[in-house]
């Protein structure tokens, strides 16, 4: 008797969970939970940055922090790390004397952990974590910029940086390089591998490839 229940039961589950709209149920609901996941576990603080521009956390392991700052070596000054995550480069390149070190990064999440490390260690008030998009921060008064951010995002950005940073910037770009520019350094291999770009040969060289294309088109 009892059986003979819980198999009814379990059939007419079945027949609810494989109809055509208890499917499609099970899977927007699913969809929405996965939506829900992300934008208020993994993205907070996004909902005003398009879609396509939106970067998840990923944090740089050991090795690439390294590797960025071999690459930064010889240079003080400012620095600014652009979406900062839980502050790791920003927190390395204050002990390694970079002032002011600023840190870009919209989850709210982050920043506070970012808070918390910088006042373990005690570096609290020597690195700054602002909640700004970093889309739109001005960045003409940074001549040491990192970022650790998607492919996708990499070529939009360097139109930005190259519009505004000073003329003898150094930007390091950390497990992706940006698309269209050469480095002028390399450090590291694989996922931890480095690239630094100078503005100012960036800029030459995109000056003199439009001169060229100019010179051809009159010639
Ligand atoms: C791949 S993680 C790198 C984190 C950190 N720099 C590191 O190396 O460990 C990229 C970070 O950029 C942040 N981010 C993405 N888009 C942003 C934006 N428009 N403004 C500010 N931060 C952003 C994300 O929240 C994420 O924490
Ligand atoms: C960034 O590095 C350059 C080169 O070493 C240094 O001269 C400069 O002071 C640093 N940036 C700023 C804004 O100070
Ligand atoms: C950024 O700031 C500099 C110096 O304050 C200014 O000259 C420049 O026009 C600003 N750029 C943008 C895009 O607002």
């Amino acid at each position: 008797m009892e059986d003979e229940t819980q198999e009814e039961i379990l059939a007419q589950f079945k027949e609810k969970r494989l109809g055509g709209w208890g499917l499609l149920q099970l899977t927007a609901g699913t969809g929405l939970a996965a939506y829900a996941v992300w934008a208020g576990i993994l993205m907070p603080g996004f909902r005003r940055v398009p879609l396509k521009l939106q970067v998840p956390y990923i944090p740089a392991s050991k090795r690439q922090v390294c590797n960025v700052m071999t690459l930064l070596k010889g240079r003080t000054g400012s620095l600014a790390d652009l979406g900062s995550g839980d502050g790791r480069i920003v927190l390395e390149a204050s002990q390694k004397g970079f002032s002011p070190a600023v840190g870009y990064e919209l989850n709210p999440w982050l920043l506070r952990l970012a808070r918390f490390h910088a006042w373990r260690t005690g570096h609290y008030g020597k690195v700054s974590y602002r909640r700004e998009d970093l889309w739109k921060v001005n960045l003409s008064g940074y001549e040491n910029i990192t970022v650790f951010l998607a492919p996708s995002v990499l070529a939009p950005l360097q139109k930005k940086l190259l519009a505004e940073l000073p003329e003898d910037a150094m930007i390091v770009a950390g497990r992706f390089p940006f698309p269209d520019w050469t480095a002028c350094r390399i450090e590291g291999d694989g996922v931890d591998r480095a690239w630094a770009y100078h503005i100012q040969a960036l800029r030459k060289h995109h000056r003199s490839s439009k001169d060229s294309k100019s010179a051809e088109q009159t010639s």
